[in-house]
């Protein structure tokens, strides 16, 4: 794919690529933006280095790409709801948020398009983020599999991250969480979804959220699910990002799964999160 105003170099052969010849601090015509949009559906993910971003810019950079929504369970920035922090500070040793292999909050009937993510402070090394391509995990199983898949629904919940017991009971201290009853609604949606823009078929199951198959106990669902965790992030399909100060992150949540790795201890790392809008998965 070429574009006229933006450069992308990718930095995997499976997904992600950084784009360069763009300020996200700019007023970004309407041109611009659709060669971003373009290139996040070319690549899935995509990042931008050395941005200088205030709260009120990652928004309205953002915004360009639909409607803000706010998180349930994690209170955003007090004048910049929008917005939730993502952090660990060098004396906490527990796990970190987003550490493990997930698509933003399936427990919604319309999980997030996207999230944009700025680093505010990162560690000296480590902390990485890791994503991995869903519609390359969706083709490389077998046509019986994918016939089988087609078909089936799985029932999604934020018990074990927000829930009463979650672990936002004992982790993430730092950072401003609710965990709640609410976290025990169930949702469905299709194990396989269709990309409303691409008319990719990605697979849709994720360790955070996905707890078992519609009408199969959770004990019945586990050895398949429990496969497909395991295919969804096989290296080949994967891209790993080295964050700097004032980078951003903008990936496609409707055909990634991503993981942010905890091996900073010792270390603080900030990041500013913010959630795009989505569909109902079909
Ligand atoms: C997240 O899962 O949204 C956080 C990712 C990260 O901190 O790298």
């Amino acid at each position: 794919m070429s574009y006229n105003t933006i450069t992308t170099t990718p930095i995997s052969g499976a997904l992600g690529a950084e784009i360069t010849g763009v300020s996200l601090v700019d007023h970004l015509s309407d041109g611009v933006i659709a060669e971003i949009r373009q290139a996040l559906l070319d690549h899935l993910v995509i990042f931008f280095r050395d941005q200088q971003l205030t709260p009120p810019q990652q928004i309205a950079f953002a915004k360009r790409f639909g409607p803000l929504e706010e998180h349930d369970f994690v209170k955003g920035l007090p004048d910049h709801p929008e917005i939730i922090r993502v952090v660990r500070e060098a004396d906490e040793d527990s796990l970190n948020f987003g550490g493990a292999w997930h698509t933003d909050v399936t427990h919604q009937e319309c999980p997030a398009l996207g999230s944009v993510l700025y680093s505010i402070d990162v560690p000296p090394h480590g902390g990485d983020t890791l994503f991995a391509n869903q519609y390359l995990a969706y083709e490389t199983l077998s046509p019986g599999m994918q016939r089988m898949l087609d078909g089936m629904t799985a029932i999604h919940t934020a018990e074990g991250p927000f829930g009463p017991n979650g672990r936002a009971a004992t982790n993430w201290k730092n950072m401003q969480i609710e965990t709640s009853e609410k976290a025990l609604e169930e949702m469905e949606h299709p194990v396989v979804r269709t990309h409303p823009e691409t008319g990719r078929k990605a697979l849709f199951v994720n360790k955070t959220f996905t707890v078992r198959f519609k009408d199969v106990t959770a004990l019945e669902s586990a050895p398949l699910l429990d496969y497909l965790f395991h295919h969804a992030s096989h290296e080949q399909f994967t891209c790993r990002f080295r964050w700097t100060k004032g980078a951003a992150a903008f990936w496609d949540n409707r055909s990634v799964l991503h993981y942010a790795l905890n091996d900073y201890s010792g270390h603080r790392r900030e990041m500013h999160r913010v959630a795009i809008s989505g569909d109902r998965p079909v």
